[in-house]
């Protein structure tokens, strides 16, 4: 097979990360800072620790992942990013509590140099948080206009070759698909009119990431990159984009657990999910309106995998339920709760009950540091659009109109490393050899 023309990950890598003083962003950014003066392990990153088979398994060819595909070095990237609130990463990192502080010390000059500019918010779509360190501008166009200019600064200011920004901000209230997302134009006129009932303050983000030439990744649930007026965009600029929601805890057991009923045939009668979380994301999402958004995430998943229309005897009956409760003593160590009830042969029902005691940020932060190296190595593919093969890091996956979502954890994992090995020319593996 012919190898890709891919462009040398030559320079400096900057990070943008909206919401960049949230557990999510500053676990990531401590811990690779951390990773890269070795003073620790980057732990549940495959472009840091997995190996990818290349040729037949006689060949006993395993490489490091990062070792045949030419990711940035971890050396090369600069974080930076916007928050509502001004303080600097080293405070952001200790006030979120969830590295200890001896981990984060470790760090704390850097962190220390790291301060977040003003972000673009609107209360209408975070009810719960109250920002202090914002922008103002007359319109969303002109706010989007003031981010293009962070990003173009930011760039020279640290002598970035490339920039890819991610959205680890807090999850926005619900909005539906509108005729102003429908296309470029329309979306446009949107942004310029000022119509903020449409447009949410994360898609100022991405459309100025987009227009400046910036690989987007939405890491929450919210609308924003999932609109035909985005995708035209990316398409127009050249520019990869990827989503929505980090795949992290339960929906990742989810999507292990529901494939694997299905493979054996096995029905399901419900499944109902609960999870107490009690930091700032938790807090957030009390709230019914971010709730929805998340729901609506979280909720997908089951019916596409087990294809109830396909199988009604099976899974023509699901009763379906997800639940998040604020709850503040757990802090960032959210507790998710699977209640599944089964059936087998001649009917007879089963129970299968998952308790996952995980930490947010800790399942989030490698999802990051991948997304932002799959993304730029992307571009540097010439990669645009909708970047499916990601999918394997997003509980509710984008994907073109005429497709229909991979949710099953393996076969996003075998897709993603598929697509590796057609950039490094090496043949696709279907696992028969
Ligand atoms: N941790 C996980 O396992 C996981 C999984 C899937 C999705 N997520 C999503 O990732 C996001 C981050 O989670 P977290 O735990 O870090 O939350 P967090 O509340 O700790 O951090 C969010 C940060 O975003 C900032 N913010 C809010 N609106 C902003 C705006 N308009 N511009 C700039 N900054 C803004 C907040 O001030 C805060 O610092 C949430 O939307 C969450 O739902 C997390």
């Amino acid at each position: 097979m012919e190898k890709m023309e891919v462009k040398e990950a030559k320079g400096k890598l900057g990070i943008l990360l909206v919401g960049v003083g949230g557990a999510v962003s500053s676990t990531f950014i401590t811990g690779t800072l951390a990773v890269r003066k070795e003073l620790s392990v980057p732990v549940g990153s495959l472009t840091q620790l997995a190996t990818i088979r290349l040729g037949k398994r006689t060949e006993n060819r395993f490489p490091k992942i990062k070792d045949v595909v030419p990711l940035a070095d971890l050396n090369d990237l600069v974080f930076g990013g916007w928050d509502i609130f001004s303080e600097d990463l080293y405070d952001a990192t200790i006030h979120a509590e969830v590295l200890k502080k001896e981990d984060v010390d470790g760090v704390k000059d850097e962190l220390k140099a790291i301060r977040p500019m003003k972000a673009v918010f609107d209360q209408e779509y975070v009810k719960r948080l109250h920002g202090t360190h914002v922008k103002t501008g007359a319109t969303r166009w002109d706010l989007t206009e003031q981010v293009r200019e962070d990003i173009r600064n930011f760039k020279k200011e640290h002598n970035c070759d490339r920039i890819v920004v991610m959205w680890a901000a807090s999850t926005e209230v619900y909005i539906p698909m509108s005729d102003e997302h429908r296309n470029l134009a329309a979306f446009e006129n949107a942004l310029k009119t000022n119509n903020t009932e449409v447009i949410s303050p994360s898609m100022c983000y991405a459309y100025a990431s987009i227009a400046e030439g910036c690989p987007f990744i939405m890491g929450a649930p919210n609308l924003c990159i999932d609109i035909p007026a985005m995708w035209e965009l990316a398409k127009e600029k050249q520019v990869p984009i990827c989503g929505k929601d980090y795949k992290t805890g339960q929906t990742m057991l989810k999507t292990v657990l529901a494939p694997m009923l299905k493979t054996r045939m096995l029905g399901l009668d419900g499944w109902f999910s609960t999870n107490i979380l009690g930091n700032r994301d938790g807090e957030v999402l009390d709230d019914p309106g971010s709730f929805k958004t998340k729901e609506v995430s979280k909720l997908s998943v089951i019916d596409t995998i087990l294809q109830t229309d396909v199988y009604p005897e099976l899974y023509g009956n699901i009763y379906h339920k997800v639940r998040i409760n604020y709850y503040p003593p757990r802090k960032d160590n959210k507790e998710g709760w699977d209640n599944i009830d089964i059936f087998g042969w001649m009917g007879y029902p089963m129970q299968l009950k998952v308790d996952f005691l995980c930490r947010d940020s800790i399942l989030a932060a490698p999802l990051c540091l991948d997304l932002v190296l799959f993304s730029d190595l992307a571009q540097r593919c010439g990669f645009s659009g909708i970047q499916d093969w990601l999918s394997f890091y997003f509980k509710s996956p984008m994907h073109s109109e005429n497709k229909v979502p991979e949710h099953d954890l393996f076969i996003q994992h075998t897709i993603l490393k598929n697509t590796l090995r057609t950039i490094i020319g090496e043949e696709t593996i279907d696992y028969l050899d």
